[in-house]
Formats: structure tokens, C-alpha cells, sequence
């Protein structure tokens, strides 16, 4: 299993089976992108909210690819009407795609489809776990504030391997913040993303690392470049 980091939150996940799973594709105005959409390709899109620094290219990517999209009632019930292939879903469900389970969880934070000219609700802003084939878990918190449920139900239900947290701050969590959520959610490796995009999300990576090894001594925190990978 390989997950690649595009900056942001946006991710590629290729499972064993090579199954390409891409996660919040916001990569042609992202400024710290290493790609371009057209190298990308995906077998499936998973969008956590409607904001357009996750939004992304979803619907290039969607249109070239062929890709089944994942994501809220609300952007699904959008996307499907302009001919989409996708399948909406709410918190605490869960849907299997071939061999991946993947459940919706709660985000704290917002969803409105920003992008757009008129208003558009886009639905609630939410995380994702995915169960691979193998059994592994990787939790992808989206755009989101610290909340208790990290612990009660993230941890406790669902109790992911790997978990990609917003470090950013202003818009999401910050490094201190993030280190209770470390705790909470207790993984065996933390990716942190949503940080370092643009200078109002800026943060130090290696503070945050030293933080939660102070808290949490089994909690590695990997620290990728943009285009850089995590592989086991
Ligand atoms: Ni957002
Ligand atoms: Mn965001």
C-alpha cells in the first residue's frame, strides 16, 4: 500500500490490489502541488467537503477517468445531476468499493460548495475511514476541529492504523490541538497535512512531531514533502 501526498489534504492512496483511491484532489491551484491533474488518475474520488481547496479538480479528474465519486448526499445529488458516476452517503455509514470499506465520519467544520456562483448548501463537511483489503485503516480527518469523538467513536469504533490530521490552524486544528487528537485517536502513524499550503496555515512539522512524542511515545508521526510517499 502506497499513499502519496499532493500538499494540502489531498492524497492518493494505491492499494495492493492497485486499486487508485484519490482523496481531496485540490492540485491545479494548489501552489505547492508537485503534479498536475493530467498525470493523475484515480479509480475512485472520496471529496470530505465542498470547500474548493478539496473540491479540487474532482470533476476533471471525474470526466477524464472515469472515477466513481464518494462524498455527501448534498455535492453527490450535484455531481449526479450533471451525469457523474457517484454514490452519496452520511455520517457514521459505511459502503464497500470492491475490496475498500469505506465509512463517513463527523468533521467539525463547514461544507458550502464555495466554487460556485449561486449559493449551494454542500451538504456537512465529514472524515473518511477506509478499511483496505489487508485490514489496514487509514483515517483521513478532512478539514476539522479537535472533537471528543475522536476518541469515542474514531479510536474506540474504528480504531484506525493510519490517520492523515490537519496541522494548519485558522481553518482546522492547530499543532496543539492535533497533539490531543494523537492521544485520542491513538494510531500507530500520524501524516500530517493542511498545512503549509498558503502563509495563513503555516506551521512546523518537526514541533508537532516532538509534541506527540512527548504525549504519546507510540505514535509516529511521518512527515512527507509534497509528492513524497508512505509505503508498507
Ligand atoms: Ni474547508
Ligand atoms: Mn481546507
Amino acid at each position: 500500500m502506497n499513499i502519496t501526498w499532493f500538499g494540502h489534504s489531498a492524497f492518493l492512496i494505491t492499494t495492493n490490489e492497485n486499486l487508485r483511491i484519490l482523496i481531496d484532489p485540490f492540485i491545479s491551484n494548489n501552489p505547492v502541488s508537485p503534479v498536475t491533474v493530467e498525470e493523475l488518475y484515480a479509480d475512485v474520488i472520496l471529496v470530505t467537503h465542498g470547500h474548493q481547496d478539496h473540491f479540487g479538480d474532482t470533476m476533471e479528474l471525474a470526466n477524464r477517468t472515469g472515477a466513481l465519486v464518494v462524498s455527501n448526499h448534498e455535492i453527490s445529488v450535484y455531481l449526479s445531476k450533471q451525469g457523474f458516476e457517484t454514490l452519496g452517503m452520511n455520517m457514521g455509514g459505511t459502503v464497500n468499493v470492491q475490496d475498500i470499506k469505506i465509512t463517513m465520519v463527523n468533521s467539525l467544520h463547514s461544507s458550502d460548495m464555495d466554487f460556485l456562483e449561486e449559493v449551494n448548501a454542500g451538504g456537512s463537511s465529514a472524515g473518511f475511514i477506509l478499511e483496505l483489503e489487508n485490514g489496514r485503516k487509514i483515517y483521513h480527518a478532512g478539514d476539522t476541529g479537535i472533537f471528543s469523538d475522536m476518541r469515542y467513536v474514531i479510536n474506540h469504533i474504528y480504531n484506525p492504523d493510519i490517520a492523515l490530521l490537519p496541522i494548519g490552524d485558522r481553518y482546522t486544528m492547530g499543532p496543539v490541538e492535533a497533539a490531543i487528537a494523537a492521544e485520542w485517536i491513538n494510531p500507530e502513524k500520524i501524516i500530517p497535512m493542511h498545512y503549509n499550503t498558503f502563509p495563513a496555515i503555516e506551521q512546523n512539522a518537526l514541533e508537532y512531531s516532538d509534541m506527540v512524542r512527548k504525549s504519546n511515545r507510540d505514535v509516529e508521526v511521518v512527515i512527507l514533502e509534497p509528492g513524497e510517499s508512505y509505503q508498507e
